[in-house]
């Protein structure tokens, strides 16, 4: 298959391998180890002298199919899928980072992002330093001749901050550091990131990438030379590897990838201009939203808004709480990405773990909620977020 197939068609084809038997659905190799012909072949496969996979957790023909369709659909040199999302970005992180090393980052994140960066990274001697990713002249102060990665999420969780991608990239490249990207809100249908100056992307698969909720996965994109010279050494020794299983799901949802995010966004900004009309809402926070404080910043590197919106209810708490317990369709979970809209709290859930003082530096006030809209009748969603408001 040729680097030249365009995205939706790479993501129903790209990276098949076929066995014997010509299936026409991707097979799943559920195993662990591979058999040689003789001693003799399995002396030539260890030392790269025949090709061929040794053993699942360097590689293996089905999470090697998702990688490939994946390294396509990014415009990548190559990828490495993860047993999650946080392997990804551990993985991503320990594998080119050395003690005396500095990683800048943008402090609006997911809460675990925010451990390994702030807390993991410094008890191996690799200290780090957190700014707000909106503020282009806090990025260049922080910047230092040490500095080896700089990462960001953009859109993030839970607040929807956008950053300047290719600002942020030009501060990076300006130390000889990276930027890596969490890429995992924007997906790779509605925002490219190696286009916008990114070196390397990371996702946790169990978002849109699965899309229903079911295994757990992660990726890391990056060059050829990156991937060779950095990661694939310390996935094989480290060992936080997909199970083929998980792989193929992912494989196989990637499929509707695009259908599924374009599907999503337009039920999202659909509940985002009902939520904006309605008396009990104090704030939302939606990419293509005029409203929203970088509307035009969010046009310039997405295609469309996504499927997430945060909001923040009137009556704090309490309000809050009092409507999520009301809503009948949407389901309280803390998952996202998922064909069922879900509704989390992340001031006590995802994000309990940061002070209030660090909350309210990335937005998140006692009402706050992020809702990831799924594929629902988006009227029943609207419907059901306005009987329950009712209760806030
Ligand atoms: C932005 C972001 N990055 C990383 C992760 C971690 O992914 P996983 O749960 O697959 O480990 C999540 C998910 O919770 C996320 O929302």
């Amino acid at each position: 298959m040729t680097k030249t197939l365009r995205p939706k068609t790479a993501l129903v084809h790209g990276g098949t391998m076929r066995s014997q038997f010509g299936e026409t659905s991707e097979a799943l190799f559920l195993t662990s180890g591979y058999v040689y012909e003789t001693m003799e072949a399995a002396v030539k496969r260890f030392t790269n002298e025949e090709p061929g996979f040794i053993y699942s957790r360097f590689a293996n023909p089905t999470i090697r199919m998702f990688e490939e369709r994946m390294t396509l659909l990014e415009g990548a040199g190559d990828a490495r899928a993860t047993a999650t999302g946080m392997a990804a970005v551990t993985a991503a992180l320990l594998c080119c980072l050395k003690s005396g090393d500095h990683v800048l980052s943008s402090q609006a994140l997911f809460g675990s992002c925010r451990f390994v960066i702030e807390e993991l990274l410094p008890r191996y001697g690799i200290t780090s330093t957190l700014v707000d990713g909106r503020d282009l002249k806090a990025w260049k102060a922080a910047i230092r001749p040490n500095t080896k990665i700089v990462f960001l999420e953009s859109p993030s969780n839970p607040t929807l901050e956008i950053i300047d991608v290719r600002a942020v990239a030009d501060i990076a490249h300006s130390v000889g550091a990276l930027l890596m990207v969490d890429n995992v809100f924007a997906t790779p249908i509605l925002q490219r990131p190696l286009e916008l100056g990114a070196d390397i992307v990371v996702y946790s698969a169990t978002k849109h990438i699965d899309g229903q909720g079911r295994c757990l996965g992660g990726v890391i994109l990056s060059s050829k030379e990156w991937i060779a010279d950095n990661l694939h050494n310390f996935m094989r020794q480290t060992g936080p590897s997909i199970s083929p299983f998980n792989a193929w799901v992912m494989l196989k949802s990637l499929e509707t990838l695009d259908l599924r995010v374009r599907e999503h966004s337009r039920n999202a900004e659909a509940v985002a201009n009902f939520l904006e009309t309605h008396p009990k809402i104090a704030r939302v926070l939606y990419p293509t939203l005029a409203s929203h404080p970088q509307h035009k910043l969010a046009m310039s590197q997405m295609n469309m808004g996504g499927g997430i919106v945060a909001f923040d209810v009137a009556g704090g708490q309490a309000g809050t709480f009092r409507f999520a317990n009301a809503l009948k369709v949407i389901k309280i979970s803390n998952n996202l990405g998922d064909s069922k809209s879900l509704i989390t709290h992340p001031a006590t859930t995802t994000h309990q773990r940061l002070t209030e003082e660090q909350r309210a530096e990335v937005g998140i006030n006692a009402g706050t909620v992020r809702l990831s809209v799924g594929l629902e009748d988006v009227q029943d969603l609207i419907e059901d977020l306005n009987a329950a408001l009712i209760h806030a």
